[in-house]
């Protein structure tokens, strides 16, 4: 996950942490031991690695060599990473300030502290670099961002200059602050701009240099802007550059730079009239520089008289002024006096003086303005960040010792000082403040608190500042051995403060009886007073005030006003307007989160590679860095409130992974939590709020478990991710599926409610058809009638009665009635042509024999409803007499054709004696055979008798036989099985019934020979028979 193979020069990965000393001083084993602190600082510096922490707290060493680990890359790598997730860093601490501002709100400070040269600005502006680069890329953000980035070269030219010490050392202090949006876009910026060293406009030590601006205009200004302003390209010419070090410096590029001011300069919309106006002034100082005086009366106290008048004619063009306004000006002094103004003429002394205090001023107020106008042009356009979302970047001179320190140097640690204090409060003090109020068990660490020194300066009426003041306004001859005996008259009992008079034997050597010292917390400072007063009072006399606020040039009369020569009160006094501006900063700064960034310079030569241990334990000392190390250390190295432990962390466990659902809170999860890492009770404290860690280490190993886990996280997440995805595929999908189903189930739905309109339509027809089914047809029931017929018909169809003999008939409804009769009809005719095509001719002929039968007999003769049942046959001749009848018949009949033929009994006419007979039936006539014999007894044709029977049940047959017929004597008497049968077949013979009577009657007569006749009587019995009774009559008992 680190960035080992791609960013070289890093101490990447985890197990590479401790791979040069130790990352975080913290871990020092031997961490009370200055060696072993400077040891560690060396070893990693050597390395390369020139950041190591304390806590939260950055040390830097400058390596004085470009290192490539600031590259956009590295910045990428430490963007929005865990602050130990990586090796320290400047980007690593901005990150941090930076995700504080944005995420909790918390206004942020990145305090830059350590001596000149140990790399201060160029840490300020990495931590700028930072900022710019990972915050958004609108066009509006990128136009802020240039603006400050460029804000920079400009501030860098007019308050930047070679020391001995630093080659762009800055001679000012500055605070800057940028404004965020809530996004995290800057939107705008701020500066503060603390105590010009303007002293070093008019004169510079040996090996030092003017401002760089001086340098930059005469080396980069084309020729002809040269001219315009007068200027000749050569450093020797001007007297305010000739004083340290003369000509330009090979490792400054004074041309390049020129080109980078004049674009910065564009870039924050400075005018081509207010650049011009710009450099008119730098000119002008060059020119006045070269003003010089002489004695009207060659003695020195003599009246001063300008010795070149063209200078002061170039300086008033270049300004502005008055030619000889500005030469009076700088010969005169006017004094008002309580209403009494008094003009006196200047000493070639004072003249000297008052033409050094004007360039001074008018550089010092150049500068100022520089940065207002700055602040102008970095103005948020809109105030949408809340005041909240500030970030603060504090770059300030660090503490000097120099061999002479002035009042620039007492003021300079006076500041520092100051935030010394401000880093007591913060650090020292609100840590160990905070074990007490998490009720962490805890020894207070001894360290040394400086306020004892801050109020040794600025206490009121007792402090050196008022003292100061004091001399400088009481009236009389205040001179800077005044303020110092003043000084030793109150403070000499003060510990921090030495005299020369009561200083032990060794330092009254060394110190000279116009210097004082001061014990600082950085160490002991001896300050000589010279000039204190001068420059405490910054005396600019009033005629060239005046004249200046009157000038033509723009810049230099906004930098003049007016107002403040009318103003009756006195200015204030140097010091005492750097102590407002100071406390004002500290109150800023005190509102703030801080960061701190310690600079540290490892050798007094600029040089890379070199470590000079006494040097920088000297700076770790005053520092105060083993104090804060100590603090560090006797405490816990880490805190972190239970809620930001247990999310980071909260993956080691399984008691709280994914989320601690325990009672508790979170402090109940983070106890879980540090028990299943192991931790044991000596490395770890519970307060109020927080998860007091105490080895890094511990915290390390945590981190490092961490890392490790995250992969496994990463598969989770990744599981989740891809489950989301797929979930959200589904469910698009599934909604998709949604919408075409509705619209199925649309379609199917109409269909559907069409067809059960439709049903319900046909039902309602159908129910109206059926309430009024027997009306005429009427529109309802026109349908339902047409379906009742069709029905009917389909359902009759299937009911047909299927044989002839079948009277039934479906029933219809009333509108079929008159189709059904007729219907009916012609289907039984239809069955009745059905049978009779079926019918066998012999079949038909039974028929119609039957018929006739019925035709016949029918309600005649009471026995012939017993003969229906049987077929008739023509043959009833039992077996064993056919073949003999058979006989008879081929040689009897001849043509005639056999009708009838039976076995019978015949009754003779006198007697009644039966005997047996055969009687066959031909169509001509009646043959009677003998029972016995075969014999022909009888031939009666048919044309020439008749027959007669009773209506009774009985089987008598007569034969009348007419007389004529006189070979057979009478009627003939036969009793015939199947009487019907053979009358049937008779009349079927002959055609007509006429030849059978049939008689209603009990007794019946028949013909005997000649006239005579018999009676035969009929009765009914039980027992059919026929029998002689005593009359003489024959008597056939019928059936019942
Ligand atoms: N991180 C760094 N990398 C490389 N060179 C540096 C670094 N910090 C400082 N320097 C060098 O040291 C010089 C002095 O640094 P600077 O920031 O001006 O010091 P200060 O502001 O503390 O006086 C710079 O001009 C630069 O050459
Ligand atoms: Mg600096």
């Amino acid at each position: 996950m680190t960035s080992s193979t791609t960013l070289p020069n890093m101490e990447t990965g985890l197990h590479e942490r401790d791979r040069a000393g130790v990352q975080d001083f913290v871990l020092l084993e031997n961490y009370q031991s200055e060696d072993a602190f400077i040891d560690n600082l060396r070893k990693r510096f050597q390395e390369n690695l020139i950041y190591t922490y304390i806590g939260q707290v950055l040390v830097s060493v400058n390596p004085y060599k470009q290192l490539p680990i600031y590259s956009d890359a590295h910045i990428k790598e430490y963007r929005n990473k865990h602050f130990y997730e990586m090796p320290p860093h400047v980007f690593a601490v901005t990150d941090n300030a930076f995700r504080s501002l944005i995420e909790e709100n918390r206004g942020q400070c990145v305090l830059i502290s350590g001596e000149s040269g140990s790399g201060k600005t160029e840490a300020s502006k990495k931590v700028l670099q930072y900022i710019a680069a990972c915050s958004g890329h609108q066009t509006t953000v990128e136009g802020v961002k240039d603006k400050l980035l460029k804000s920079n070269p400009v501030l860098e030219a007019f308050g930047n200059a070679k020391t001995n010490r630093n080659d762009n050392s800055s001679r000012f202090g500055k605070y800057m602050d940028i404004q965020f949006d809530f996004k995290g876009a800057p939107i705008g910026g701020n500066i503060l701009n603390y105590l010009l060293e303007k002293s070093r406009v008019v004169a510079q030590m040996g090996g030092e240099r003017n401002f760089h601006i001086f340098y930059q205009l005469l080396a980069g200004a084309d020729d002809k802007l040269l001219q315009e302003l007068r200027l000749e390209r050569s450093l020797d010419s001007y007297n305010y550059l000739t004083d340290g070090l003369n000509g330009s410096v090979s490792s400054i590029n004074d041309a390049d730079y020129f080109k980078q001011v004049q674009q910065a300069l564009a870039v924050i919309d400075f005018t081509a009239e207010e650049q011009r106006e710009i450099f008119g002034i730098v000119a002008s100082i060059l020119h006045l520089g070269n003003i010089g005086f002489k004695s009207q009366d060659e003695t020195s106290e003599g009246n001063a008289q300008v010795n070149s008048r063209d200078l002061v004619v170039t300086v008033a063009r270049l300004l502005g002024v008055n030619a000889s306004e500005l030469e009076a000006a700088l010969t005169h002094r006017t004094i008002d006096a309580r209403g009494d103004v008094v003009t006196t003429p200047l000493n070639v002394e004072l003249a000297n003086y008052a033409r050094d205090a004007l360039a001074k001023a008018v550089y010092d107020r150049l500068f100022s303005w520089l940065v207002q106008r700055l602040n102008i042009s970095l103005q948020a356009k809109e105030a949408r960040g809340s005041r909240n979302h500030v970030m603060g970047i504090l770059d300030i001179y660090g503490f000097e010792i120099f061999k002479t320190n002035n009042f620039e140097q007492f003021c300079i640690n006076y500041c520092n000082e100051k935030l010394q204090q401000l880093f007591i409060e913060l650090t020292l003090k609100s840590e160990q403040d905070e074990y007490r109020r998490e009720g962490i068990e805890w020894i207070p660490v001894e360290y040394f608190d400086n306020k004892v020194i801050c109020q040794l300066i600025e206490e009121k009426h007792k402090g050196i500042i008022s003292i100061l003041d004091e001399e400088c306004l009481r009236p009389g001859e205040p001179t800077d051995r005044t303020f110092l005996e003043k000084l030793t008259q109150q403070l000499a009992e003060h510990h921090h403060y030495v005299c020369h008079e009561k200083a032990p034997i060794q330092v009254q050597k060394v110190m000279g009886r116009n210097e004082f010292r001061l014990v600082h917390y950085a160490g002991e400072v001896t300050y000589n007073v010279n000039g204190f007063l001068d420059k405490n009072n910054d005396l600019l006399f009033r005629d060239l005030k005046e004249t200046l606020s009157k000038a033509g040039n723009q810049l230099v009369r906004a930098c003049f006003p007016e107002q403040e020569l009318r103003s009756k009160k006195r200015p204030e006094t140097a010091i005492t307007q750097f102590k407002s501006s100071l406390n004002n900063l500290m109150d800023i700064l005190m509102c703030k989160e801080p960061s701190y960034i310690r600079c540290i310079k490892p050798n007094d030569l600029q040089s890379a590679g070199v470590f000079d241990d006494q040097l920088v334990l000297h700076q770790v000392k005053y520092l105060g860095l083993m104090e804060n190390l100590r603090v560090r250390r006797a405490g816990f190295a880490y805190r972190r409130s239970y809620e930001l432990f247990l999310q980071r962390y909260k993956c080691l466990s399984k008691n709280t992974w994914p989320n601690y659902k325990g009672s508790g809170g979170a402090k109940m999860g983070v106890q879980h939590l540090v028990r299943d890492l192991g931790y044991d009770n000596e490395q770890y404290k519970l307060g109020e709020t927080k998860l007091f860690i105490r080895w890094p280490r511990t915290l390390f190993d945590t981190e490092d478990a961490y890392q490790a886990k995250k992969h496994d996280i990463a598969a989770i997440i990744q599981a989740n991710w891809k489950g989301l995805l797929q979930r959200r595929k589904y469910l698009k999908l599934r909604a998709q599926v949604i919408v075409l189903q509705s619209y199925c189930r649309r379609r199917l739905a109409q269909q559907a409610a069409k067809q059960r309109r439709e049903a319900a339509d046909k039902i309602r027809a159908f129910i109206k058809g059926f309430i009024t089914r027997n009306d005429a047809p009427n529109g309802y029931n026109d349908e339902f009638i047409a379906n009742a017929k069709r029905m009917w018909l389909l359902r009759l169809a299937k009911e047909l009665p299927s044989k002839v003999l079948d009277k039934s008939w479906p029933p219809a409804p009333g509108h079929c009635q008159e189709a059904s009769t007729y219907l009916h009809r012609l289907h039984r005719l239809h069955l009745a042509r059905i049978y009779r095509i079926q019918l066998t001719p012999q079949r038909k002929r039974q028929f119609e024999l039957k018929v006739l039968a019925e035709k016949v007999f029918k309600n005649k003769k009471n026995n012939y409803a017993s003969s229906i049942p049987a077929w008739f046959q023509d043959d009833r001749i039992p077996k064993e007499h056919i073949q003999r009848i058979n006989d008879f018949v081929a040689s009897n009949f001849g043509s005639e054709q056999l009708k009838y033929q039976s076995a019978c009994t015949k009754f003779d006419r006198h007697g009644y004696k039966s005997r047996e007979r055969f009687i066959l039936l031909s169509n001509k006539a009646v043959y009677v055979l003998d029972g016995k014999s075969y014999k022909q007894k009888h031939r009666l044709p048919l044309d020439k008798i008749d027959f007669t029977m009773t209506n009774h049940n009985d089987d008598l047959m007569v034969i009348r036989i007419p007389l004529e017929l006189k070979k057979d004597k009478g009627d003939l008497i036969l009793i015939i099985p199947h009487i019907i049968e053979f009358s049937t077949y008779i009349i079927d013979t002959v055609g007509t019934a006429d030849i059978v009577s049939i008689v209603d009657r009990d007794s019946l007569e028949h013909n005997v020979v000649k006239g005579k006749g018999g009676v035969i009587d009929i009765q009914t019995g039980a027992e059919p028979g026929v029998v002689r009774d005593k009359s003489g009559h024959l008597v056939v008992i019928a059936g019942q």
